[in-house]
């Protein structure tokens, strides 16, 4: 499937229509805007199947691209995925390669996207000079647009707080807000995220979103990110819809 079709002209053939609908109902219900995806096990998918870790990432992305047009298409606005952490150049350097590669032919293909406006969160600037400026062209060509993914990419949840608060000393702040913060995330222009997913077993948030999911529901899935499927959502989506959320106070009687 082409990334180019991500929302327009993919009817949702294997889903009955009613379903569909309460499943986007129930997006709408229960408040949920913003889903972010800690996508892991791509490494132990290959490893099972006898394969280099670069397949595991490589049919990853495609679920990656599955899951985001599906999350586009019942209503959730807004999409984080974490593709590569500030931690993850210790991998070898053929699977750094390849996890650029697949980036890098993401980006391309997302060109023709016409309904996701797309962000880049994380430090760009130790990224190939041609790949940094493709993405910050990527990102200002589709400002404005329904809906808004965000994807972590030299990422890593301190070092987004530390360039936070630089960026305030610079300033010449003195004292700051909770505000004057939230203002100077990379994902400043997406509400917090309403629900952290991490597949692949593991119980940890691994430095994602640190500051921004003080409030978020987390929905830990024992399954590899690239077995992940559309009725994994609607599963996810209906646990969330279950859940009572308080932000710290009662619930109304
Ligand atoms: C974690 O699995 C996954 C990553 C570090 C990379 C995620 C990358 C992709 C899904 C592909 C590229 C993404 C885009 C947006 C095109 P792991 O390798 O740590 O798995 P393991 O825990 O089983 O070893």
């Amino acid at each position: 499937m082409c990334w180019a079709l991500v929302l327009s002209g993919c009817p949702e053939k294997d889903m009955n229509h009613q379903e569909k609908e309460t499943i986007s109902e129930l997006v709408k219900k229960s408040g949920l805007r913003h889903i972010a995806f800690i996508m892991d096990g791509n490494g132990r998918w290959a490893n099972a199947r006898m394969l280099p870790r670069e397949a595991g990432h490589k049919v990853g992305a495609d679920t990656f691209k599955k899951i985001v047009r599906y999350c586009c298409s019942i209503g959730i606005e807004h999409c984080t995925v974490y593709a590569f952490s500030t931690e993850n150049w210790n991998r070898p350097k053929a699977e750094v390669d390849a996890i650029m590669r697949l980036l890098n032919k993401f980006a391309k293909e997302a060109e023709e996207e016409k309904e996701i406006e797309f962000h880049f969160i994380g430090d760009k600037t130790p990224l190939a000079p041609d790949m940094r400026a493709h993405l910050e062209k990527l990102e200002a060509d589709t400002v404005g647009r329904p809906y808004v993914l965000n994807i972590a990419l030299n990422y890593g949840g301190r070092a987004e707080l530390a360039a936070a608060v630089n960026a305030l000393i610079a300033e010449g702040k003195t004292t700051v807000t909770e505000d004057d913060i939230s203002a100077r995330m990379y994902t400043a222009h997406s509400p917090d995220p309403d629900l952290v997913v991490r597949t692949g077993k593991e119980l940890r948030t691994s430095n994602f979103l640190l500051w921004q999911s003080a409030y978020a529901e987390y929905y830990f899935s024992d399954k590899m990110w690239p077995d992940m499927t559309k009725d994994d959502i609607d599963e996810i989506v209906r646990s969330f819809a279950g859940r009572k959320r308080r932000f710290g106070g009662l619930d109304k009687a």
